[in-house]
């Protein structure tokens, strides 16, 4: 369990509230890494916060949607925050990816594919015409053409990814029961891990409540 890797997700604009999920979420059985996402880094304090954060692994979850001179540009505007790794919708196209690498440098580039909170349902609602594993499957191709160093799927489909994209899997969509929330794909920490992701991302199954007990449920579940 000791390499057990996971992402929490930092989600909420009070900074008190994210001192306390990463002094309450940190212990030497798992590798912690704190994830920010639209709504921290939006947020006044948020930016400031971060750039005083040392020897801390940062996701910055920007979830770059854009053309590829406006991802270029993002990209450039927060590289004074020595985050580890950034986000990028693998939808914003072949050229934006590949530009968006070149410009990320030594920050790990992840390509999201269908975000979590879709089913088959939501991407016919869009227009798609694939389902959601055709999807993710023909992403994680692009993925890997524009040399992206991870992706973020559904822990469900990371056996499908893992035959055409081979560095690290990112999965959101955790849930130690059947507490959806607006998550759609979800699976378990543990049958995450036995799919084969490199990291899970969790947000409110542990900072909701209690968080420490979260913690130790976890660890609990993940050494039945
Ligand atoms: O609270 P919960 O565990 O559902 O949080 C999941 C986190 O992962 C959220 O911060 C969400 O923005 C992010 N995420 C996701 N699905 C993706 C990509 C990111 O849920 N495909």
């Amino acid at each position: 369990m000791k390499n057990n890797k996971i992402f929490v997700a930092c989600d909420s604009t009070n900074i008190s509230k994210i001192k306390n999920i990463i002094n309450k979420t940190k212990n030497s059985k798992l590798i912690i890494g704190y994830k920010f996402g639209l709504e921290f880094l939006n947020s006044k304090k948020g930016r400031n916060f971060i750039s005083n954060l040392k020897n801390e692994i940062i996701f910055a979850d920007l979830k770059l949607h854009d053309i590829p001179n406006t991802c270029v540009s993002t990209i450039k505007a927060i590289k004074d925050l020595k985050i580890n790794y950034l986000t990028i919708h693998i939808s914003s196209g072949l050229k934006a990816l590949s530009s968006a690498k070149k410009a990320s440098g030594r920050i790990k580039l992840i390509g999201v594919t269908v975000l979590t909170s879709l089913d088959n349902k939501a991407l016919k609602e869009i227009g798609f015409n694939k389902d959601v594993k055709k999807l993710v499957l023909h992403q994680a191709k692009l993925a890997a053409k524009a040399k992206l160093d991870a992706i973020v799927c559904s822990a469900q489909e990371v056996n499908l990814v893992k035959k055409v994209f081979k560095k690290e899997i990112i999965t959101p969509g955790i849930r130690f029961d059947n507490s959806k929330n607006d998550q759609k794909r979800i699976m378990t920490p543990k049958q995450a891990y036995n799919n084969g992701s490199d990291w899970l991302v969790i947000g409110r199954p542990i900072t909701k409540g209690n968080i420490k007990k979260n913690i130790n449920n976890l660890l609990n579940h993940l050494n039945q």
